[in-house]
């Protein structure tokens, strides 16, 4: 890759402070997003992926969902004109300029992302007014164009439409329009077609791989389906218990895996003879995550790991080892192999 870098995360931590304790839900976690390029974010249910699109996002310490959140490292993301700034030290103003226009978002439930009460034509209007600085009449039809470029068909009808007249799968394309509105420079998508059928699901991720193709942006997206990772990603950042255990190119990733987690999450990949919704990918790996309030000292993945050796992975907290072609994984046993 020759391009630096579009975002650098650097030692990102987020505690968030609750009833029960401190919630460490976010360990130093340090990876790149490269310009043009689709990173998959893998691991399962509360290992921190949607709190690192949050980080992201501005979303955390500011009010909300998130607003007990405590965050440190550095978020370096270079912006359009070509300078470095450190999306956790923004403010509101600009936190809020980025959001709609450099950086777009897609979530897993459409329904609740959308406003229920104007029509997805006016909400993409909106956008395109605010963000673009068109005209009214102009942002009415750039909105039906941009209907259109997500694969909705009689695009100037459907404007008219209100969210709970359309179905999941045309609802998660409206998204697609909303957060690619201002051509952001990256697109993060969080498990955006885990609430839809397989057969819709494979569309969304068509109609993804168009867009990404056509726009150059750059892509982070969350999963826990490594069915997905090997379809669209290039690079793949593998979390468990909100650490990072592995990094590495698809390629490398699936053809060698390092980390004992990896391993345990690519067996567990359903398999295409069966029905992919009733299966959550991670679920056949045995064990269950932990307590995100106590985890496990040294290595977070040791109680559940065959390979864990007692005075080693119960100790200290793996390193990062590095091998060729930017592959790291943090794994005592496999490091010392
Ligand atoms: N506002 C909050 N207050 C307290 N804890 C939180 C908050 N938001 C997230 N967490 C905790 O942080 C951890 C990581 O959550 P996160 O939502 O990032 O998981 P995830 O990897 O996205 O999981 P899933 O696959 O289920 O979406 C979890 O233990 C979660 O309970
Ligand atoms: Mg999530």
């Amino acid at each position: 890759m020759t391009a630096p870098p579009l975002l650098q995360l650097r030692d990102l931590s987020v505690d968030f402070s609750t009833d029960m304790g401190i919630v460490h839900a976010v360990d130093r976690v340090s990876f790149d997003i490269g310009t043009d390029e689709i990173v998959a974010l893998v691991g399962e249910s509360g290992s921190g992926k949607s709190v690192i699109a949050q980080a992201i996002m501005g979303l955390l310490g500011v009010g909300g969902a998130g607003r007990n959140a405590r965050t440190s490292g550095q978020l370096r993301f270079r912006g359009r004109d070509g300078a470095a700034i450190d999306l956790l030290t923004l403010d509101a103003e600009e936190r809020r300029r980025l959001r709609g226009r450099d950086i777009g978002m897609v979530f897993q439930e459409p329904m609740t992302a959308l406003n229920p009460v104007l029509t997805v034509g006016e909400q993409i209007a909106e956008l395109l007014r605010v963000h673009a600085g068109l005209t009214r009449a102009q942002a009415a039809a750039e909105a039906v164009a941009r209907l259109a470029e997500v694969g909705i068909a009689a695009p100037a009808e459907r404007a008219k439409s209100y969210p709970h007249q359309m179905s999941g799968g045309m609802r998660q394309r409206v998204l697609i329009a909303i957060a690619m509105a201002c051509q952001p420079l990256l697109l993060i998508a969080d498990e955006p077609t885990t609430a839809l059928d397989v057969t819709v699901q494979a569309q969304i991720l068509e109609l993804m791989r168009t867009l990404k193709r056509r726009t150059r942006m750059s892509v982070l997206f969350i999963t826990h389906d490594f069915g997905i990772v090997a379809e669209l990603a290039d690079r793949v950042v593998v979390l468990y218990a909100g650490r990072m255990v592995e990094e590495g190119s698809a390629t490398d990733i699936f053809a060698s895996p390092r980390h004992p987690y990896t391993e345990g999450l690519l067996g567990a990949v359903p398999r295409l003879d069966l029905a992919s919704d009733t299966i959550g990918a991670v679920a056949i790996l045995p064990g269950t995550a932990p307590d995100p309030l106590a985890f496990p000292a040294g290595c977070r993945f040791h109680p559940r790991c065959t390979h864990a050796r007692p005075g080693l992975c119960d100790g200290k907290a793996p390193a990062m080892t590095a091998l060729a072609g930017a592959r790291r994984f943090a794994c005592h046993v496999r490091a010392s192999a």
